[in-house]
């Protein structure tokens, strides 16, 4: 398949080249576009061949089910059951953004969608494009993450086109994703309003509309006795293709252990991947060093957390070592990409 790429600037969005990703959607086919967290695939939400072509060009697994993108609050009535009055209030504060809520689903949305499940992810994203997308469809979007299933959630066109090149329709580049990291999925369909993957709004900002708010304790923990309540959760995730090791506790002890480790995989002839802050970067003086920003400024490590990974991959580095960071806000999300990135290897020191 040959893949089109139509450049979109979210200022001033050219009317033609919109149309033309609408026409593709309502007809069935692939898009890729930007948000404000990561790029998505999008297709007819309403559409079960179109949905199933996501699951193909991803090489995602089929019991994972997919979020469907609004552009209004309206547009979720006949999608879900009821919107509870606390879900309600979540969409006015947060919509458009990074939330997506899980709510019991309609008969109106398929099961390829939930994958079988009874409740459906729902989001409005912020980034123009996006919206008027979807707005211009008059169709819910299903999208995922527009990477090959596994990888690193792409934050960038040119991410999309590394990983679906060939395998969809359209990928539209509308420059960076400003968040760079994939939604909050927050389930408010059962009696526990619960925090299933944490992302770009936290649990700080939501613990203000509800109080009782809970987190599933598979999100910042990885064990094997404990199964995620989000099918995506379980899957060892954005990772890299080198083996990655996370080490988390008192900064001046990272990096005494990382250059420690760093000295030992290069003497045995690994090319070593750092990937630090800018309070510690000075500190290394071996292997390929990448900060992601300062330890004050959590929006900016989440911004850079997925392209430092894949820059690693160009490098072809044998192994990544990373430093974590303290929980709070979003640390919360990055502490769950670097635990999935690296498949559990997170070394308090
Ligand atoms: O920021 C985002 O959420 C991006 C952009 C494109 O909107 N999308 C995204 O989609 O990250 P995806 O498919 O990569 O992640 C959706 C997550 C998965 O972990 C999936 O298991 C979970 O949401 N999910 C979707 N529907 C669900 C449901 N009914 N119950 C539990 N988890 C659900
Ligand atoms: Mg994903």
């Amino acid at each position: 398949m040959d893949t089109k790429i139509l450049k979109i600037i979210e200022d001033n969005i050219d009317e033609n080249l919109i149309n033309e990703a609408v026409d593709k959607i309502k007809s069935g086919g692939l898009v890729a576009f930007p948000t404000e967290t990561v790029y998505g695939l999008g297709a007819n939400g309403f559409d079960e061949s179109a949905a199933k072509k996501i699951f193909i060009a991803k090489g995602r697994p089929q019991d994972n089910p997919l979020i469907l993108h609004v552009s209004s609050i309206d547009q979720v009535e006949e999608l879900v059951m009821k919107i509870p009055e606390v879900a309600k209030k979540c969409m006015e504060k947060f919509w458009p953004g990074p939330l997506t809520i899980l709510l019991k689903k309609s008969d109106k949305v398929s099961s390829i969608i939930t994958a079988g499940l009874n409740t459906v992810a729902i989001r409005m994203p912020e980034n123009k494009i996006a919206l008027e997308l979807i707005k211009k469809s008059n169709i819910p979007i299903a999208a995922p993450s527009a990477n090959t299933s596994g990888r690193p959630s792409p934050t960038s066109a040119k991410h999309v086109i590394e990983d679906l090149n060939g395998k969809v329709d359209i990928i539209i580049d509308g420059g960076n994703a400003g968040i760079g990291l994939e939604s909050t999925v927050l389930d408010l369909s059962g009696e526990i309003p619960m925090i299933l993957r944490p992302g770009g709004i936290t649990k700080e900002d939501l613990i203000k509309i509800i109080p009782n708010i809970e987190v599933d304790f598979a999100i910042i923990k990885e064990d094997e006795n404990i199964v995620p309540k989000s099918p995506g959760q379980k899957y060892r995730h954005y990772a890299p293709k080198s083996e990655m090791i996370v080490y988390n506790g008192e900064v001046r002890n990272i990096v005494e252990t990382i250059s420690v480790k760093t000295k030992e995989y290069i003497s045995n002839g690994k090319i070593v991947g750092i990937i630090c802050t800018d309070e510690t970067k000075e500190f290394y003086k071996e292997g390929i060093v990448i900060s992601m920003g300062s330890r004050k400024d959590k929006k900016t490590i989440a911004h850079n957390l997925f392209n430092t990974l894949r820059l690693f991959d160009e490098e072809n580095v044998d192994i990544i070592l990373g430093e974590g960071v303290d929980f709070s806000f979003l640390g919360t999300a990055i502490m769950n990409r670097m635990m999935k990135a690296s498949g559990g290897k997170i070394i308090e020191v």
